[in-house]
């Protein structure tokens, strides 16, 4: 029975992409707004929705929804949801808030005020006098926008892009969730060749194997919601069961990484036997500026180093038109890159970008410039 309303939280930018898989899952009129899709669903497809959700960051629970332009607005109308429907006596309650455009602007004060509404509500429910935070995490999400009040429950706990595969990092690595997406958004599917010539620790290739071969994202990690005694554990093992049975195996996939840097390399390698993948995705130690492709049909995928000093600059400047040698005749190849530097179409010089995608990475803002392959090469 649909009597829930779950928001998938996400890059902006991501939204379609989050939305697509919502439809997938089988929550056919998801309602998107900047950052956040949300749906009707049933308690029972909490396990998941958090074990395959690729591409969002987390999965949150709508406790209730009203217009606040007061902190007494605030106070009342939290204390009057429903939040021991939920939350077990013993239940830990940390309070994030947030606020845009709003009139209730201290984060602070809307915290405690949502805190004391959540805590009075329980101690009246419960008839006790005080509430021990010993048990389960009930992470509880206040956020305003245009003077509305979105109260949540976190169901996933870490964000979704901690997978449980990256226990290597190298510097600047990609969100697990934002790396997925830039797959999907590009052209390479499953049967075709892909390459990261500067894969660092891999996580885009990672990220395409998992696609390819149908793994649910979050099958190596556990969640928030696998505390909450309401859903038992059987919903989790059912799901997990049937996550593990979806995964395909088939032909070989021809996934290639390269990174300047050994360490790189080594992390790569040991994140994708992490993730299961290994037998997938073919690493090796190379300069970009050495590298030659002798294939004519291919997609890359790769976000270059940013760099913020001037031989950053130069460095960068040879890897851009390495990559135009390296791809100067091989119309039959789509390219991909994610950089903030908004010199790389001058340099890549080949044409136009057919499209160019602006999202923020952490806080720097970054355009992924995406070239297609031209069909008849
Ligand atoms: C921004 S990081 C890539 C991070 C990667 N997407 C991830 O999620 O881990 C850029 C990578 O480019 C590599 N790199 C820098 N110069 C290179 C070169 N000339 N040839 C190959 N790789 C290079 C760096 O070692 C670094 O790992």
């Amino acid at each position: 029975m649909e009597n829930i309303s779950l928001i998938a939280i996400c890059k902006f930018g991501l939204e379609k992409l989050v939305k697509l898989e919502v439809i997938r899952l089988g929550f056919p009129e998801p309602v998107v707004s900047d950052g956040r899709i949300e749906f009707n669903a049933a308690l029972e497809d909490i396990p998941r929705l958090n074990l395959w959700l690729r591409y969002a960051d987390r999965l949150l629970l709508k406790v209730g929804e009203f217009k606040a332009l007061t902190f007494d607005d605030l106070y009342e109308q939290t204390r009057a949801l429903p939040w021991e429907t939920w939350i077990t006596p013993d239940g830990r309650l940390p309070v994030d808030a947030k606020s845009v455009k709003s009139a209730l602007q201290s984060v602070r004060s809307c915290q405690s005020i949502v805190k004391k509404a959540v805590v009075d509500r329980l101690q009246e429910k419960f008839r006790t006098a005080s509430l021990p935070e010993s048990g389960p995490e009930y992470a509880i999400q206040a956020a305003l926008l245009n003077d509305v009040a979105t109260l949540t429950l976190d169901t996933s706990g870490a964000g979704l892009h901690k997978r449980g595969y990256r226990t290597e990092n190298v510097a600047a690595p990609l969100k697990e969730t934002f790396a997925a997406g830039l797959v999907w958004l590009s052209p390479w599917r499953p049967d075709g060749l892909l390459i990261d010539p500067m894969c660092g620790s891999g996580t885009v290739l990672i990220e395409a194997a998992l696609q390819a071969r149908q793994i649910a994202p979050g099958l190596q990690r556990d969640f928030a919601a696998e505390g909450w005694p309401i859903l038992p554990a059987a919903h989790w093992q059912d799901a997990r069961a049937a996550a593990r049975a979806a995964r395909r195996t088939g032909p070989p996939l021809e996934l290639f990484g390269y990174d300047v840097e050994e360490t790189a390399v080594a992390a790569a390698r040991l994140n994708a036997a992490n993730a299961g993948v290994a037998e997938d995705i073919t690493f090796a130690r190379q300069d970009v500026r050495d590298l030659w492709i002798d294939r004519q049909f291919g997609t890359l995928i790769s976000n270059p180093p940013y760099g913020r000093r001037l031989s950053d600059f130069q460095e960068m400047n040879q890897i851009y038109i390495a990559l135009n040698k390296m791809l100067r005749k091989k119309t039959g190849w789509a390219v991909c890159i994610l950089t903030a530097d908004p010199k790389f179409p001058d340099y890549f010089k080949r044409a136009r970008p057919d499209r160019v995608r602006k999202f923020f990475n952490g806080r720097i803002r970054v355009n992924y410039y995406q070239y297609d392959a031209v069909k008849t090469a």
